[in-house]
């Protein structure tokens, strides 16, 4: 007899993708079966997990939905708190059907969903079943947004020079100005959303984190006392299971070849994952920050990425010319095996959390770019507590994007980021060996779910 089956739920967003279907892989693999519960909004490729049992509900709750809306992330946030409530009855329905379809030889041990879909809650409690949630996030950029009620109260975000440098003793490494950015969008929905997350990630009996111990160890107190339920840090998940299986666009290929072509420690890596947006003026800005630097890069422009554009048809032709003597330009890339590959040099990112610990457990120092919620606290820590990289202090400048480039890639401070990044590739690979951090929490996370 097998150790029974887990209900695994993702927010259907890449970025939460990835991860939730890399944790039903990692935790098949101590002998769980699984069922991902979707619906058919970005809905995962099931082919690829034939080793799964795919469970769709709801197929009509979200139809019509705009997806060309969510390069603007207010309307993520109003789509978040949208599926909160409308997927509460229909989910309640097919979580209740799984259970009296259950077996004896196969019982259903818990629902593991993504911590955003708090309303889970409320379906958990009624059904009698365990909940342990899984947060995407960092734990430092967790604890930020867990601050944003005394945030709030003491008036920072209030503050009328917005782009204030001065530093924000209650979450150290930001600054006033960064939290504009981390909260500048629908505050009110926004705090409504906040609130909801926490009690319900409170209220579970477990959490996990894709992150690991010691990248995050002067943060963990402070999550256990604030969430203090049993904490299972068992990531870098990517480095069990790859991503590209739960890709939902097309992986380039020719960004490998591309790849191959190229000199050991040459190349630039240039993403901004799978929401963020710029507007014209900021992506001819990027543009000829790279042409200028002089350094060959691989640039994932993925369609929409600029606002109000199909894809690259805002290029002036001279531009454009430049730019492809230098760089390769694709659609979406094999991210993970870009950022493995000897001749990647440096990573250009928003800072979402999976572009981070991709990055760190590739030794591949970093260039910040964040637009939006946890990127910012990412990008601080990237470059004021792990120091492998720097955050471009002014948005998208010309100027100052090719000096970043010069100094990560060129020079002596460069080298000692990547020293240090190599360091902390170094301290993946401890975590995830038998007795490592994550290989103990995730032996803990196994035993304590055979708990229930
Ligand atoms: C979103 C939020 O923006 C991010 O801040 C949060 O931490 C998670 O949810 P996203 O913007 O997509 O995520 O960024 P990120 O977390 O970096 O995830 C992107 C994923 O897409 C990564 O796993 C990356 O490997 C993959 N990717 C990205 C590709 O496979 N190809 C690409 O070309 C770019």
């Amino acid at each position: 007899m097998g150790k029974g089956r887990l209900l695994l739920f993702p927010l259907p967003f890449q970025g939460h993708i990835n991860p939730m279907l890399q944790l039903a892989n990692i935790l098949h693999s101590k002998g769980f079966n699984i069922t991902i519960i979707h619906t058919s909004f970005n809905s995962p490729n099931i082919s690829n997990y034939p080793h799964f049992t795919f469970e769709s509900f709801s197929e009509d709750t979200l139809a019509g939905y705009d997806t060309s809306l969510l390069g603007n992330v207010k309307n993520v946030i109003l789509l978040l708190n949208l599926v909160n409530k409308v997927w509460i009855d229909p989910f309640h329905d097919c979580v209740k059907r799984l259970l009296s379809n259950s077996s004896v030889e196969d019982p259903i041990r818990c629902l593991i969903p993504d911590a955003t879909l708090y309303f889970t809650q409320a379906v958990t409690d009624l059904l009698k079943l365990p909940r342990i949630v899984l947060r995407t996030s960092s734990l430092c950029s967790f604890h930020v947004f867990h601050s944003f009620p005394l945030l709030l109260q003491k008036g920072y975000l209030s503050i009328e020079d917005s782009q204030s440098e001065a530093p924000v003793p209650e979450v150290p490494q930001l600054k006033v100005k960064d939290l504009s950015s981390t909260f500048k969008i629908e505050r009110d929905a926004l705090h409504v959303m906040l609130l909801a997350i926490m009690s319900g990630t409170k209220a579970a009996s477990g959490l996990i984190w894709n992150s690991f111990e010691e990248l995050e160890q002067s943060i963990l107190p402070t999550i256990q006392k604030e969430f203090p339920i049993p904490n299972f840090t068992i990531g870098p998940f990517h480095k069990y299971f790859t991503a590209s299986a739960s890709s939902l666009l097309e992986q380039d290929q020719t960004a490998l070849s591309w790849l191959d072509m190229q000199a050991p420690h040459s190349v630039l890596y240039v993403s901004f994952g799978s929401l963020a947006a710029i507007d014209k003026t900021e992506f001819f800005e990027m543009a000829w920050g790279l042409a200028n630097s002089k350094q060959k890069f691989l640039w994932v422009v993925r369609p929409g990425v600029i606002r109000g554009s199909e894809w690259l048809e805002p290029f002036p032709v001279g531009l454009l010319e430049a730019v492809s003597e230098r760089g390769h330009i694709v659609k979406w890339a094999p991210q993970q095996e870009v950022l493995a590959h000897p001749a990647t040099t440096c990573f250009w990112s928003h800072c979402g959390w999976n572009s981070t610990l991709e990055s760190i457990c590739e030794g591949v120092p970093m260039i910040c770019s964040p637009s939006f919620g946890d990127q910012m606290t990412n990008a601080r820590y990237v470059e004021a507590v792990w120091k492998v990289g720097l955050v471009l202090e002014n948005g998208m400048e010309r100027e100052e994007i090719t000096s970043a480039i010069r100094r990560v890639v060129v020079e002596q401070e460069g080298k000692e980021m990547k020293m240090r990044m190599s360091c902390l590739k170094e301290k993946v690979n401890t975590c995830l060996m038998e007795g490592g951090s994550s290989y103990r929490s995730l032996e803990s996370l196994v035993n304590f779910i055979l708990s229930f």
